[in-house]
């Protein structure tokens, strides 16, 4: 009798384990078993982008030639498979002219398509608001200083852009991604120069009046202080000249902290929010950093607990019932 009763609850519980099965697991392998309908196809392409050194065959002095790839042109196909263009072939955004080595010298003026050439008016992807980003781009100090040659590839990088903020459940993870995307040109000249003649300044220098700084760009992303928060995109573009930075303390360090309006926004807005998100908690360390990952941790735990106890309280009630 007794033992019938562990095996029904011990079902009971291993079945309660799939129940509490986090989503993003399934998406997760979804995604590493996806494969581009294109894979075949670029496999050419990456046969001399993909890697450091290429070989092309030269008629004039009939041999096999060994050459370095220059290292800006090197596209990563693990990082091109993970992208949001994933499914994409090389030739749906670069002419299929590039099939042919040596490329034509006049490819390197094909003009390139826009975000927006694709993704304006499209329903399938409402949601991220393309236009209000584009707007809000337009607005910006790198876009209104640089006007046509400050593109959305140089954010969003052609090969390897894929959506973080929204989808990448681990907080400190993607405040690294989203901060590298503004350091590949703040703490890198070469690319800084590609827009401006001016000296790059030292990021880590020209934020030294913020205390324990390290953490600081840890926690928080750069977009934080130098955007205007706009409720209608989940990213806010349009950064801001220096002067209108954020140097309050108390604009983030406060109960209406508008951090709620940034980087955890999606939170705010989400089905995630049942996590049940107070300001004070949001600003201890603890809890910032494991509030997403370890939601469902602590659902199960919660449940074992119940489990566990229940267990206890038939077990006592049944031997109570059977003694007597
Ligand atoms: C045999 C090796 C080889 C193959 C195959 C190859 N490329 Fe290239 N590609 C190069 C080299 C070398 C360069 C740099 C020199 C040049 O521009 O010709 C280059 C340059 C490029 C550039 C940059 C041009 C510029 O100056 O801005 C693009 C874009 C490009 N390739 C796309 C492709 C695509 C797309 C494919 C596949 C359809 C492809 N390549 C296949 C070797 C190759
Ligand atoms: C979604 C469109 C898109 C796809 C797909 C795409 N590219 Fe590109 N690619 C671009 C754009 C846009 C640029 C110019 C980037 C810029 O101006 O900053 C570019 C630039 C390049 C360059 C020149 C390097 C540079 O940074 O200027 C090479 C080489 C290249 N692509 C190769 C490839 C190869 C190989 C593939 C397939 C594996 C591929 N591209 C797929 C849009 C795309
Ligand atoms: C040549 C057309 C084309 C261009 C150019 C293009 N995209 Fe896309 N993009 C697509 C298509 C098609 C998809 C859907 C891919 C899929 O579902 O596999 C997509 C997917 C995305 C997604 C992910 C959508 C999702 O829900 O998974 C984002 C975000 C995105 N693109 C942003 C951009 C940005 C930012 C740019 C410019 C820097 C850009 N795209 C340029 C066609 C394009
Ligand atoms: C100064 C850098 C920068 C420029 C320029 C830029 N972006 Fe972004 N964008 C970002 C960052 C950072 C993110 C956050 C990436 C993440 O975590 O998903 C982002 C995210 C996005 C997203 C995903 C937002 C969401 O709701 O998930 C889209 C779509 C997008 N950008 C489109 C564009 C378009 C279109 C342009 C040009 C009009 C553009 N971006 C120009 C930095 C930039
Ligand atoms: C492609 C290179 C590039 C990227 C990527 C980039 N920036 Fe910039 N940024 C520049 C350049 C160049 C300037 C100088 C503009 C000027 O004054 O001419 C600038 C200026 C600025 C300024 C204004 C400084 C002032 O003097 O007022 C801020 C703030 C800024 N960037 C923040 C960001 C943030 C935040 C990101 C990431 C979301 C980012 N940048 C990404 C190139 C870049
Ligand atoms: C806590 C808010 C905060 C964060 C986070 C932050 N900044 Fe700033 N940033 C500021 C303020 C305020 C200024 C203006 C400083 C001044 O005038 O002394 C500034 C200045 C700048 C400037 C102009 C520097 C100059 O002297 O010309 C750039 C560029 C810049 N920030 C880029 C970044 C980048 C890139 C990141 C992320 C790695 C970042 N910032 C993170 C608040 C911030
Ligand atoms: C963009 C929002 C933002 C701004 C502006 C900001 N902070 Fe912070 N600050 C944070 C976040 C987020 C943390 C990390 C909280 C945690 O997880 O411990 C933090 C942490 C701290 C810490 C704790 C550091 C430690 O060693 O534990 C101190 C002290 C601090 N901030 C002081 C300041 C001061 C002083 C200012 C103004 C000069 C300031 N902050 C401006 C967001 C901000």
């Amino acid at each position: 009798m007794i033992r019938n009763i562990y095996h029904i609850l011990g079902v009971v519980f291993f079945f309660s384990l799939f129940l509490f099965q986090p989503n993003n697991i399934q998406a997760q392998t979804d995604q590493a078993q996806r494969i581009s309908e294109y894979a075949e196809d670029n496999q050419l392409c990456f046969s001399c982008h993909g890697q450091a050194n290429y070989y092309y065959q030269n008629d004039w002095i009939e041999k096999k030639v060994k050459e370095r790839m220059n290292p800006y042109f090197i596209v990563d196909s693990v990082e091109y498979y993970e992208s949001n263009h994933w499914n994409f072939s090389c030739r749906d955004c670069h002419s299929a002219d590039y099939g042919e080595f040596p490329h034509s010298g006049q490819l390197r003026m094909e003009p390139k398509f826009t975000c927006l050439d694709c993704h304006a008016g499209d329903e399938q992807f409402a949601k991220y608001n393309f236009e209000q980003i584009d707007e809000d781009f337009h607005k910006s100090v790198h876009s209104s200083k640089h006007s046509e040659d400050f593109t959305c590839w140089m954010c969003h990088n052609p090969h390897s852009y894929k959506i973080n903020a929204r989808t990448n459940e681990n907080m400190a993870d993607f405040i690294q991604y989203d901060n590298e995307i503004c350091l590949t040109c703040h703490a890198d000249i070469s690319k800084y120069q590609l827009l401006t003649t001016m000296e790059n300044p030292n990021v880590l220098v020209t934020h030294n009046w913020l205390p324990n700084q390290v953490l600081h760009f840890k926690k928080v992303r750069c977009i934080e202080c130098h955007t205007q928060i706009n409720d209608n995109i989940l990213v806010a573009h349009n950064v801001r000249p220096k002067e209108e930075a954020i140097k309050l303390c108390v604009e983030c360090h406060s109960k209406d902290s508008r951090l709620l309006a940034s980087l955890y926004k999606y939170q705010f807005t989400n089905e995630r929010s049942i996590t049940g998100f107070s300001n004070e908690a949001m600003l201890e360390e603890s809890y910032v950093i494991g509030a997403n990952r370890n939601y469902y941790l602590n659902v199960i735990s919660i449940g074992l607990f119940i489990l566990v106890f229940l267990g206890l309280c038939v077990h006592a009630f049944l031997r109570i019932i059977i003694k007597h």
